[in-house]
């Protein structure tokens, strides 16, 4: 069934004059067309429908070089990454931005981006890792110049203050250290050779957060820097540096759904023109199934807004980890003097899915209850600090999906657009925020970056049908009229950009009941019974006492969590000293056993978020078996060992049949005789010791025990089969332990 309608409807709202451009870029240098994120607009039209036979899209080549996908109409615009032939200098370096400065005196290096100065510093413990500039510099060639296009320079990231300089010219300054941004590169760019210098500072500024935080604030150029080249007439490039297109689906239903679409279109030519802005919506298999068109005209110079809607007959839903199912939106600007000249294009995904937390706050995602169970992600990596690449982040979401999570909080600051992505294929629910952490200041400006940050979080990655909470802070200290003041401001904030998602917000220390929490529309509480205080049994009463005096607030428990070290085995395990050397693994896995088993039944909060998923970098910090390091994690800090209680959660998430023998690291042991427990999602288990079957037992919640278990004097093979419910033999795993 293919849907296609028409719609006239036009708005514009004056913006900068444009200048002509050169084409771009030189040689040397990989040329992709551009796919990006999200992002929206802000002005209404009316609209009247009729059904129009569907365009003929043009059909490309899929190609491994990240060619145009399938029915996508070529475009005018390139996306060009600079990834190697940078010069870095780790301090501050005067002239470092005129094109004479010389980059091959000493202390200057070769480097790839993405990169940090921190890689290793900010990982090693003592608090000292280097905060301070860093100086970037790079040179390519440019082709002679077309008129009327225009040349943007996007970072992905740059924390935390970046200023940027394309021959010797400063071309502007971006404060924050996680969103992407973007200057018009076209007045000072020219033919031939051009020089691009980048200071970025990861010093400690007043008005930037986080002033403060539990994880390491790597400095640099940590994620991509592009060259985008577009057409005169393009897609809005300046709006938060976000796509310039914004996706809404609505009355969403078994029949049909409606799709509300903005594109920011700009006339970056020296005379008006009319813009044909054309929506086109393919499924899966690259079939249109909606063809949305308007007009918009322009004066030079210009940027407007288009609003499109319509309908997509017999919609397959985005259902979460179920079914994933994308649309594939293109959005296409032509000019209507020259319909058949050039274009710009944007592709963006589509999910269309309609989702609710209810007054009892249980979640629901296209009317049917969905429990969200997951983790926390930091974005850091063992050695790379935040510069991290597409392998990185594929190998993170593996671990996440196997493990069986179905939620994921990707704290504390806007992650890369490429994990949202992979949110969005792997039907993972997300909850995105801004680094809103710990102390904050009454100054004007720091309020303004944080609404400037929140802004940049959400036109980003507002596409992204997994994304579904909006996270304004976590944690802030202090229950005073600023901090209400500011948490009120940036929840608001989240209603005027995004009326199709829920702020949330993740609180700890001050009042459970005070002010902080109320702002947004959910309350996380981030709670650690049984490590920074009290034992872990007395979680399930906290809860139940909120709950009891916050009965209409729809609560999540977005944080909690134990250290382990991979290396440091007690049994039985005690609650260790959290900023002692001694974090045995055992006591990790019981503080999660005994959470899980409060947390299924409190079916009140509608999501649960494991603090965390891999052990990250944290330079404060000196507990543990390594400096330096947060252990909390469920998978260490290089991805390679899952720890114990990994495998607890996949016993509990996941379907995939396994079994897996704890304390396996637990090698030498002193006792002759031992407990052995397993984890498995399957019902039955045998455990054998050098062949010798012990006893078979059935478990109802995952956990098998064998207790007092003897062992040799030597080396003894220890093996558990896992079996399903009618005895017969799943799954195996096998240790050998001394004595
Ligand atoms: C806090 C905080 C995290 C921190 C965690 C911990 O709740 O939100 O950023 O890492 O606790 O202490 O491990």
């Amino acid at each position: 069934m293919l849907a296609g309608v028409w719609l006239a409807c036009t708005s514009s709202t004056p913006e900068d004059a444009a200048t002509g451009v050169p084409s771009f870029p030189g040689p040397g240098v990989e040329q992709t067309p551009m796919g990006t994120a999200g992002s929206r607009g802000s002005t209404a039209t009316g609209s009247d429908q009729e059904l129009l036979p569907n365009p003929t899209l043009v059909p490309r080549e899929e190609g491994s070089l990240g060619m145009t996908p399938l029915g996508v109409p070529p475009s005018g615009r390139t996306d060009t990454t600079l990834r190697d032939g940078w010069r870095f200098f780790a301090g501050d370096a005067t002239g470092a931005e005129q094109p004479g400065f010389d980059d091959g005196q000493a202390g200057w290096q070769d480097i790839l981006v993405p990169h940090t100065w921190n890689a290793l510093d900010a990982q090693d413990g003592g608090s000292n890792y280097r905060r301070g500039a860093g100086w970037y510099r790079r040179h390519w060639s440019a082709p002679p110049a077309t008129p009327g296009r225009r040349v943007y320079l996007q970072f992905d990231a740059a924390n935390s203050v970046a200023d940027v300089y394309l021959n010797g010219q400063r071309l502007g300054q971006h404060r924050g250290g996680y969103s992407a941004f973007r200057f018009d590169a076209t007045s000072a760019l020219r033919e031939g050779d051009n020089l691009l210098a980048v200071r970025v500072d990861n010093a400690a500024v007043p008005d930037v957060p986080p002033l403060s935080a539990d994880f390491s604030f790597f400095g640099g150029l940590y994620r991509n820097v592009h060259v985008v080249a577009v057409p005169a007439l393009h897609i809005d490039l300046e709006d938060a540096a976000a796509p310039g297109v914004y996706l809404q689906t609505s009355e969403v239903g078994a029949a049909s759904a409606e799709l509300h679409a903005r594109v920011r279109v700009t006339n970056g030519g020296a005379e008006s023109e009319t813009a044909i802005v054309a929506l086109s919506v393919a499924d899966a298999a690259g079939v249109p199934v909606a063809h949305l068109e308007g007009e918009l005209a322009l004066a030079a110079g210009q940027t407007g807004e288009v609003e499109l809607t319509g309908r997509i007959a017999e919609p397959h839903l985005w259902n979460g980890k179920a079914d994933p199912y994308l649309y594939r939106a293109t959005a296409q600007v032509t000019r209507a003097s020259d319909p058949t000249g050039e274009t710009d294009v944007v592709v963006q995904p589509l999910g269309i899915r309609s989702f609710a937390v209810d007054a009892n706050a249980d979640f629901s995602l296209n009317g049917r209850p969905l429990d969200l169970h997951g983790v926390n992600r930091h974005q850091d990596r063992l050695n790379l600090g935040w510069a991290i690449g597409e392998a990185e982040q594929d190998e993170d979401m593996a671990l996440i999906v196997e493990m069986g999570a179905t939620a994921v909080r990707l704290a504390h600051y806007q992650q890369a657009q490429y994990f949202y992505d992979l949110c969005d294929r792997e039907g993972l629910i997300v909850w995105a925020e801004i680094p809103l952490v710990d102390a904050i200041t009454n100054d004007p400006a720091f309020a303004e970056n944080s609404r400037q940050q929140l802004r940049e979080l959400i036109r980003q990655s507002y596409n992204h049908p997994s994304i579904l909470f909006w996270g304004i802070g976590n944690e802030q200290r202090t229950d005073d009229a600023p901090t209400n003041a500011l948490l009120a401001d940036l929840a608001a904030l989240v209603r005027s950009e995004d009326s199709t998602r829920l702020s949330t917000y993740a609180h700890c220390c001050a009042s459970d009941t005070g002010g902080l929490p109320q702002h947004a529309d959910l309350s996380g509480y981030n709670e650690y019974f049984g490590w920074y205080t009290g034992t872990y049994d007395q979680f399930g009463p906290w809860a139940d006492a909120l709950h009891a005096a916050r009965p209409n607030a729809r609560l999540a428990l977005s944080e909690y969590g134990a250290g382990a070290s991979l290396d440091q085995h007690q049994d039985p395990p005690q609650q260790p000293a959290t900023d002692g050397a001694f974090h045995p693994e055992e006591y990790q896995s019981a503080f999660h056993e005994a959470h899980w088993a409060a947390l299924e039944t409190r079916t009140y909060l509608w999501g649960k978020f494991v603090w965390n998923m891999f052990d990250f970098a944290s330079d404060t910090r000196g507990e543990g078996d390594t400096p330096g390091r947060n252990d909390k994690g469920l998978v260490s800090y290089d991805r390679k060992t899952k720890k114990d209680a990994f495998f607890w959660y996949k016993a509990n998430w996941s379907s995939e049949p396994f079994a897996h023998i704890t304390s396996r690291r637990f090698e030498l042991r002193t006792t002759a005789n031992v407990e052995i427990k397993a984890y498995s999602n399957l019902p039955r288990a045998v455990l054998r010791v050098n062949g010798a079957e012990v006893s078979e037992v059935a478990s109802p919640n995952h956990i098998f025990r064998w207790a007092a278990v003897p062992l040799g004097v030597g080396t003894n093979q220890v093996e558990v089969v896992a079996k399903d419910a009618s005895g017969v033999a799943i799954a195996t795993d096998q240790v050998s332990w001394s004595r």
